[in-house]
C-alpha cells in the first residue's frame, strides 16, 4: 500500500459514512456533520481538518496517562513481534501471570486473583457469573438473584443491562435476566445539589438493600453490584457512609459485593481504586479502560481469595470455571497493561490527580452561577455540570453545549442534560481552566 493510500485510509475524511453503524451515537446527526479524529498526543486530539481538540474526557474515561505514550507503543509493538497471540485455555504466557500479580498487588484487601476479559461489559458479566457459580459450588445454588441499582451502568452485555439501571439501555432488549432487582439511586438535587465531594445526605439509602433482602430472602441473592461513583449516569457520588453500609449488609447476609471500577480505577478518584479512597473493600472488582490507558481493549475481574479458593477443589485436572474468552489475557493487551502501570507509577499520576483535585473542584464550581446550571458535582478528577432541561426537549441543552465546546476546541461528554468531564491525569491547570471556561462560554452563548 502506498503512503498516500494509507493517509487516505487513516487521515482523510471518508467518502461514504453510511456503512459504519456507530455505537451509542446519533448516526444521522453525526454523518450530517462529522467530528472525525485522526491523531492524538498528550492532552489533545487532532481532527481531519487539522484542529487541536483538548481532551476533557480522557477519550471515554480511559486515557488516564494521556495520548500517544511511546512507552506503550514500544511495549505493544515488541510484544506483537515476540508473541502475537497465545491461547489462554490450558496454555499460558508469562506476561499474563505477571500482569495478574501486579494488579492484585495494587488492589486492596484479599483481592488476590485476576480473571482477564476484553472490556468493561465482559468484566461485569464475568463477575456476575463468578458470583452465581461461587454460590453453586459452595452448595447454595438457590442464590441466583443479582442486585444492581437504578441509574447504574455495567456495560451492555445481558448481565450488565439486567443489573444496570439506565432505562434506554434496557427497555428495547426483552425480559433480561430473571430475578434481577434494583436498589434506588443516590442522585438527589433537593438534598445534595452543589456539594463538593461526597454528599452528607443519603447513607440511609443503602438500607433499601435490607428491604430487598426481606422481599426475596437472602438465600436467593448471589451478589450486589454498584459503581462506587456512578459515572455514565452523570457522576453520582456516594453519600458519606453509604458504601460502608452496603458492605455491612452484604456481609451480614452472605451476599457478594462487586464494585464496578471500570471508570473509578487507575487514578480517577485520586487513588489506585475508589475502593481505597472510600475505605470499603468489595469481594470482586471489575476493571477495564485505564487498565491499558485505552490503548488495547482489555478488562479484568479481581476476586477475593475466598472466592478463588472455593473453586479450587475436586479432581486436579478438572476445569474449575467454565468461562473465558479467546482473548482473555491477550499477550499484546498484557504488554500494554504493563507499560501503562509503569507510567502510572513512574509519573505518580494517581498522586497527581489527588493534588490537582482542589483546583479541579474550584474550577468546576466556578460554573455554579451560570444560567440553567442546577448542580455541580466534583471529586477526584471528575466533574458534572447538570443543566435545567429545555422545556419539551430533554437532552437538547447539554448536547448543544457539547457541540459548542467541540467547535471551540474542547471535548466534553453528555448524558441526558448532564455534562461530564474527566480528563487525562496529566492535565495542567491552564487546561483545567480552558475546559470550564469553554463550557461556561458555551452555556452563556446558548442562554
Ligand atoms: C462502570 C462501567 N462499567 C462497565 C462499562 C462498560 O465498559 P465497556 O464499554 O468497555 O464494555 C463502563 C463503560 O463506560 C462503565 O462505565
Amino acid at each position: 500500500m502506498t503512503t498516500s493510500e494509507n493517509t487516505a485510509r487513516y487521515e482523510a475524511m471518508p467518502n461514504d459514512l453510511e456503512p459504519y453503524w456507530m455505537p451509542f451515537s446519533s448516526n444521522r446527526q453525526f454523518k450530517s456533520s462529522p467530528r472525525m479524529l485522526v491523531g492524538a498526543e498528550g492532552m489533545h486530539y487532532t481532527t481531519t481538518d487539522g484542529r487541536k481538540i483538548l481532551d476533557g474526557t480522557a477519550g471515554l474515561w480511559c486515557v488516564n496517562a494521556g495520548h500517544g505514550r511511546t512507552e506503550i507503543t514500544e511495549a505493544v509493538s515488541a510484544q506483537i513481534g515476540r508473541l502475537d497471540y497465545a491461547p489462554g485455555f490450558q496454555m499460558g504466557h508469562p506476561a499474563a501471570f505477571e500482569f495478574a500479580a501486579r494488579l492484585c498487588a495494587m488492589a486492596p484487601g484479599n483481592l488476590d486473583h485476576a480473571f482477564f476479559t476484553n472490556s468493561g461489559s465482559e468484566s461485569a458479566d464475568t463477575a456476575l457469573k463468578i458470583a452465581l457459580a461461587y454460590h453453586h459450588v459452595r452448595g447454595e445454588a438457590s442464590r441466583t438473584r443479582l442486585i444492581g441499582r437504578a441509574k447504574g451502568y455495567h456495560g451492555v452485555g445481558f448481565g450488565g443491562i439486567s443489573v444496570g439501571g439506565m432505562p434506554n439501555n434496557r427497555k428495547f432488549f426483552g425480559s433480561l435476566l430473571a430475578g434481577s432487582d434494583h436498589m434506588p439511586h443516590t442522585h438527589n438535587l433537593e438534598h445534595n445539589a452543589f456539594t463538593r465531594g461526597q454528599p452528607e445526605w443519603g447513607a440511609d439509602l443503602a438500607d433499601e438493600l435490607e428491604n430487598i433482602v426481606a422481599l426475596h430472602d437472602a438465600s436467593t441473592i448471589a451478589a450486589v453490584i454498584v459503581e462506587p461513583m456512578a459515572g455514565s449516569a452523570g457522576v453520582i457520588l456516594p453519600p458519606k457512609g453509604y458504601l460502608k453500609r452496603l458492605r455491612e449488609i452484604c456481609t451480614k447476609h452472605g451476599i457478594l459485593l462487586i464494585f464496578d471500577e471500570v471508570i473509578t480505577g487507575f487514578g480517577r478518584m485520586g487513588s489506585s481504586f475508589a475502593s481505597e479512597r472510600f475505605g470499603v473493600v468489595p469481594d470482586m472488582m471489575t476493571l477495564a479502560k485505564g487498565l491499558t490507558n485505552g490503548s488495547i481493549p482489555m478488562g479484568a475481574v479481581l476476586a477475593s481469595d475466598t472466592i478463588y479458593d472455593t473453586f479450587m477443589q475436586g479432581p486436579e485436572n478438572a476445569i474449575e470455571l467454565f468461562h473465558g474468552y479467546t482473548y482473555s489475557g491477550h499477550p499484546v493487551a498484557c504488554a500494554a497493561g504493563h507499560a501503562t502501570l509503569d507510567i502510572y507509577q513512574k509519573d505518580g499520576l494517581f498522586e497527581r490527580a489527588a493534588e490537582l483535585e482542589p483546583y479541579w473542584i474550584d474550577a468546576a464550581f466556578s460554573l455554579s452561577d451560570v444560567a440553567n446550571v442546577i448542580d455541580v458535582r466534583a471529586m477526584g478528577m471528575v466533574a458534572a455540570i447538570e443543566l435545567e432541561p429545555l422545556a419539551g426537549k430533554p437532552t437538547a441543552r447539554a448536547f448543544d453545549a457539547f457541540l459548542k465546546c467541540y467547535e471551540r476546541g474542547v471535548m466534553v461528554r453528555t448524558t441526558g442534560d448532564i455534562i461530564a468531564v474527566s480528563p487525562p491525569l496529566i492535565i495542567e491547570k491552564n487546561q483545567i481552566d480552558q475546559i470550564f471556561d469553554t463550557i461556561g462560554t458555551a452555556l452563556k452563548e446558548a442562554a
